[in-house]
């Protein structure tokens, strides 16, 4: 069996049994149950500082591994220990890029896109106050894609970094971060990778990405305002500590940590992967399976039921002459997540909106921290693109009221 029962899955997500049509999914999702039950839990039986010998403190002590051991599962990291956590992804890459800072030497070049959210960007570009030279890798105005042939023209030797995205939080488009992983190494580089548009979409699997260090946020991802920094063991062992004198370079993760993790976020977190391979076991994996397979079969069904929906709504807004999808107009094969931008002729986004608001259905628009990409499309006149940003647990006729609301918002 491949279809997901949402009757089933909605019933996970409490909050979707008031009448608002959740399509601002790629802003936040909806947290499940499972996640704030454990968050209850941990606050009201062990709400105590780690490391002391006395019973709660050891419970504590085991669930906040525990969540490191499911986040480590989750994205198939080889060891537990590379799992850094922290309050968003803002938050962690601001961190890593004040940890990378004392090793730029004058002349190293770091690549940034311009179709990133900023959030993997700024911290970048405050490394060329020690010297780095910082190159834009631009999207192509027409096709609206990464160009790998772009990115072979600003690569050399010289290069440190290549700060990219998964997928775009605007176009939707996912990026070949495989492809520029081995690009990357090719020259001794390496790559970081903002999987936040990605991870509510399919499995995330750092060793597959290519990547050397992959962040996202939990609570796009069913869970709470919680984030997680992936990086290779040797990489992240290599980094200064951003901790306490005595918290030594080799104590990972918790030198990346000043301060320690939200214990009982972490915990929540595990009601994510345990969501996740419970739906792989409802859709019919075997006993014999293992978790991730599970998940797997779980993103597989999601992403099928995700397609069906997106391209609806793609095929409504492409039968529009005044509207101009801002991505990929068509799903392709693996090509794009179900985080659909548009623009209307000599209509402003807000306005769009607006009327939509009047009916329950959450949709948002704006530049969506990716101002650059905003900027370089020439999208701010129309303050912005109008996006419409589907989950799983979205229904075929969540989209049918939607598309019925923006036909008259669109006329
Ligand atoms: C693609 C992408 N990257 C990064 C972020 C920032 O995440 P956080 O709010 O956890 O800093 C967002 C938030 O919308 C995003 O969509």
């Amino acid at each position: 069996m491949n279809n997901l029962n949402l009757d089933m899955i909605r019933a996970e997500f409490p909050a979707l049994h008031t009448r608002t049509v959740y399509l601002d999914n790629a802003g936040g999702s909806q947290v499940l149950r499972r996640v704030a039950d454990r968050i209850h839990d941990y606050l009201l039986t062990t709400s105590v500082q780690l490391g002391a010998s006395y019973a709660e403190s050891q419970a504590a002590s085991e669930k906040v591994l525990m969540a490191r051991r499911s986040v480590a599962e989750l994205i198939n990291a080889q060891h537990d220990e590379e799992v850094v956590m922290g309050g968003s992804t803002t938050g962690l890459m601001f961190l890593l890029t004040a940890a990378i800072l004392p090793s730029i030497q004058a002349g190293d070049e770091i690549i940034v896109t311009n179709s990133d959210h900023e959030a993997n960007i700024g911290g970048w570009l405050r490394l060329a106050k020690a010297g780095a030279l910082i190159k834009v890798w631009e999207v192509h105005r027409d096709s609206l894609q990464l160009e790998l042939a772009d990115l072979d023209a600003l690569l050399t030797t010289r290069t440190k970094w290549i700060a990219m995205t998964h997928a775009s939080n605007v176009l939707g488009t996912i990026n070949p971060v495989c492809d520029v992983a081995k690009r990357a190494h090719a020259v001794g580089a390496r790559l970081c990778v903002d999987g936040v548009a990605y991870a509510p979409h399919r499995l995330v699997d750092v060793q597959d990405s290519g990547a050397d260090v992959y962040v996202f946020s939990f609570y796009k991802v069913f869970g709470p305002h919680h984030a997680v920094l992936w990086g290779k063991r040797d990489f992240l062992l290599s980094l200064p500590t951003l901790n306490h004198h005595f918290i030594g370079a080799e104590i990972l993760p918790y030198k990346l940590q000043p301060g320690n993790v939200n214990f009982e976020l972490s915990y929540g977190c595990i009601g994510i992967s345990e969501y996740l391979a419970h739906v792989g076991t409802m859709l019919g994996a075997s006993p014999a399976v293992s978790n991730r397979q599970r998940m797997q079969l779980a993103f597989n069904a999601f992403s099928q039921h995700e397609d069906r929906l997106a391209e609806k709504l793609l095929a409504y807004l492409r039968s529009k002459s005044t509207v101009k999808i801002i991505g990929l107009s068509q799903l392709g094969k693996n090509q794009r997540m179900p985080t659909i931008s548009f623009v209307v002729a000599d209509r402003l986004s807000e306005a769009v909106v607006r009327h939509m608001d009047g009916f329950n259905i959450g949709i948002r628009f704006g530049d969506f921290y990716a101002k650059r990409l905003i900027s370089a499309l020439d999208l701010a006149a129309h303050g912005g693109v109008v996006r419409v940003s589907i989950a799983h647990y979205n229904t075929a006729e969540e989209i049918d009221l939607l598309v019925r609301h923006l036909d008259e918002a669109i006329g």
